[in-house]
């Protein structure tokens, strides 16, 4: 049999957080950075009493989801778009900028989709070094070319958990040659109590180069239903549309996502629950000489550097029994770390005592 020639690629495909062990049936997934708490009560009341309508297409253009958007983050319904995921928009934003040897800039320890979907569509990726594991503005700038069209920063960063204060991006925009396309992924923006930070969003409305990406599956606890967005001038929304696949965001994404903004209940108890379990889990790592960021996101970033053990032995004693750390090898190529979604109350304290029992 033939198989006619297809694009060869020089790609890592991305390796998501594990989430099964061999042999166990029930394990506890701190390896994707998802919520503690699940979905939004008030969301889940609404998809489960709701008459679903499922063999309809739904909205193409998520109508009712973009006004809640806009409501609630007071920013423009016609220059949001709506995507299976912020993933999504992340390949839509690569397809409308990036021709085959254009320049694309992200730090040395970013969200690997951004090289995935710039590489697919053949653009070159540079990396910026990061400095303790920080993303350095001075790095970025020393990678810009005439060829450079876009710079891809996740503040706070994934895997890192650190983050550029509010001075520190506006200072990167302003030295950035005007014509280079910002992109500011807001994932964890929800959880930054920081006093020193202002998300992608709040920073950059207005400014017709910085797109800002921004997702229903952390704090909002929609991943399993793709659903994120993305929020850049009218002329860019207005050829993303263009490109955009047709009935991208399921029916019940859309709705949930709409409703979940309006869960204020859920929002406060889902930062107040992640900042407390990210203090404690910080402190009691700390025992054991394991050190971590200062709090950020929902997740940790966990140096063995000075610990007796080693990230792969924790990693290896935790899968026996069954908790799923992420590891930062898989993808980022980062050597004797570890990252550590905050879970539920159980899931912490389970953590918590695992790692005692394997350390004292
Ligand atoms: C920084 C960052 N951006 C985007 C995403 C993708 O989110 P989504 O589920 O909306 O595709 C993730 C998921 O881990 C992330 O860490």
């Amino acid at each position: 049999m033939v198989t006619p020639k297809f694009k060869k690629f020089k790609i890592e495909a991305y390796k998501p957080g594990k989430s099964k062990v061999r042999k166990l049936k029930k394990v506890i997934k701190l390896s994707a950075n998802e919520s503690a708490l699940g979905i939004s009560p008030m969301a889940k009341r609404l998809i489960s009493n709701k008459k679903m309508i499922l063999d309809k297409y739904p909205d193409g253009k998520s109508q009712v989801l973009r006004k809640a958007i806009s409501k609630k983050y007071n920013c423009d319904f016609n220059k949001i778009i709506c995507g299976a995921g912020s993933d999504e928009v992340i390949q839509m934003l690569c397809q409308l900028y990036l021709n085959p040897k254009d320049e694309v800039i992200v730090p040395e320890y970013s969200f690997l989709m951004y090289r995935i979907y710039a590489k697919i569509v053949g653009a070159k990726v540079l990396f910026a070094k990061e400095l303790n594991f920080k993303v350095s503005t001075k790095e970025i700038l020393k990678k810009i070319s005439r060829k450079t069209k876009m710079v891809f920063i996740a503040n706070p960063n994934n895997p890192t958990a650190t983050y550029l204060t509010k001075k520190e991006i506006l200072e990167l925009r302003n030295k950035l040659n005007k014509n280079i396309l910002l992109v500011v992924d807001d994932a964890y923006s929800e959880y930054m109590a920081n006093k020193d930070y202002t998300s992608g969003l709040d920073l950059f409305r207005n400014r017709d180069n910085v797109f800002i990406l921004r997702t229903f599956s952390k704090m909002f606890g929609l991943a399993s239903l793709r659903v994120g967005w993305g929020y850049g001038s009218k002329k860019i929304i207005d050829t993303l549309n263009v490109i955009k696949p047709p009935f991208n965001v399921n029916g019940i994404g859309q709705l949930a996502a709409a409703e979940s903004l309006k869960d204020k209940k859920f929002i406060s108890k889902s930062i107040k629950h992640n900042l407390f379990y990210a203090n404690k889990l910080k402190k009691f790592l700390e025992i054991y000489n394991i050190s971590t960021n200062k709090i950020s996101a929902n997740f940790l970033f966990l140096n063995f550097d000075r610990s007796k053990i080693s990230a792969k032995y924790l990693y290896e004693k935790l899968k026996q029994k069954g908790i799923i750390l992420r590891s930062t090898v898989d993808g980022y190529g980062i050597k004797n770390k570890l990252r550590l979604t905050i879970g539920s109350n159980e899931e912490n304290l389970k953590f918590m005592n695992a790692v005692k029992r394997i350390l004292n």
